[in-house]
């Protein structure tokens, strides 16, 4: 059963084709990360429009390169939220004119649900229950994940998300956008000890706090104007990798999980990585780091999702909206 994917919830213009919800036969992301660089973030409008322009091109992309045709598809699928209300719309649209012109269902997928199923691609026998610690640029929560499609919220950010932290500092540190993957690099070169930055709400529940985090790095650089940038960054890095790796481990423990896991954005961070990993395996925990593209925002993971939801749920009606502010089913 081959469904095509198609992802636009924030600035990549995405498409997929997976069959069976595990075998990827192609996977096109198109991004827009050049388009915002010089605005320093993504712009909403600009975003929009930018997916119009690349959605056709990347969706016929995606079908050659699977090899498949439109009459070999058993769905069309898009994600429907969280996200851009107008880049969604994009995405959501097509993928509707492409259900009802191929004659095939729809299926309007969580983007947050995608970041969740997108270890299960890479690693099908992934033992549950897990405790996922998903870390994007919009999101930071820790899931407890019973069973597929069984979810239960354990934590998430009070102010920023993860991935905003790393995107806001590294504007302040003039390292550009996206500002993950730039700090990320620089705090290679840093020492990770040179500045004692704050953790926020270490030890008090599964809850993450990191608006604080990033006032404390302005305050630091502003007091310090010679301090060495890559300690800065490295410095941060950790702050943040402290505090997802202690209450992820934590709450592994406290729900008896079987494996951790990650994903989102941030997901694709080389101390995270290396850090939950060792946190993991030190517990007698597997632990499961996705590759980092499927870390990032891609069709194939919703393309996974999809074939998941339609046999639990069936075809989503075509009248069924986008939702920018759409929550993961959770059971508490
Ligand atoms: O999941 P994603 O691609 O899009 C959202 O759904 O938000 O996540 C994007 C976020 C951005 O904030 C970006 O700075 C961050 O993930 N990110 C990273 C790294 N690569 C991407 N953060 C830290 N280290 C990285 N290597
Ligand atoms: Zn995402």
């Amino acid at each position: 059963m081959r469904i095509l994917a198609i992802e636009t919830s924030c600035d990549e213009t995405a498409a997929a084709v997976v069959e069976d919800g595990r075998v990827v036969h192609s996977s096109v992301v198109s991004s827009q990360v050049d388009t915002h660089a010089r605005f320093g973030g993504v712009v909403p409008e600009v975003a929009g429009r930018a997916h119009l322009e690349l959605l056709t091109p990347v969706v016929e992309e995606a079908l050659a390169a699977g090899d498949t045709k439109p009459a070999g598809l058993a769905a069309v699928a898009a994600t429907v939220g969280p996200g851009l209300i107008g880049s969604l719309l994009v995405g959501v649209s097509a993928a509707k004119a492409y259900s009802l012109a191929w004659g095939v269902p729809f299926v309007g997928v969580n983007h947050l649900e995608g970041h969740l199923h997108a270890a299960f691609i890479e690693d099908p026998d992934l033992a549950l229950p897990a405790v996922v610690l998903l870390v994007s640029g919009g999101h930071t929560m820790l899931i407890h994940m019973l069973s597929d499609g069984r979810y239960r919220l354990l934590g998430q950010t009070i102010d920023d998300a993860a991935g905003e932290a790393f995107d806001k500092v590294a504007r302040y540190l003039g390292l550009g956008y996206p500002g993950g993957p730039a700090i990320d690099r620089l705090a290679r070169e840093g020492d990770a000890a040179a500045i004692a930055f704050p953790r926020g709400l270490r030890g008090e529940g599964y809850d993450f706090s990191f608006s604080g985090l990033k006032t404390s790095v302005v305050n630091h650089v502003n007091r310090h104007p010679e301090v060495a940038t890559p300690d800065v960054a490295a410095s941060f890095q950790e702050a943040v990798v402290d505090v997802l790796v202690e209450k992820t481990r934590r709450a592994a423990a406290h729900v008896g999980a079987r494996s951790i896991c990650i994903g989102g954005g941030v997901a694709a961070n080389s101390a995270l990585r290396e850090r939950i990993t060792s946190a993991a395996h030190a517990d007698g925990r597997a632990a499961f780091v996705p590759s980092r593209a499927m870390c990032t925002d891609n069709a194939a993971m919703m393309g996974a999702t999809a074939w998941y939801r339609l046999r639990k749920d069936g075809p989503t009606p075509l009248d069924a909206a986008a939702d920018p502010n759409l929550r993961l089913p959770f059971e508490n």
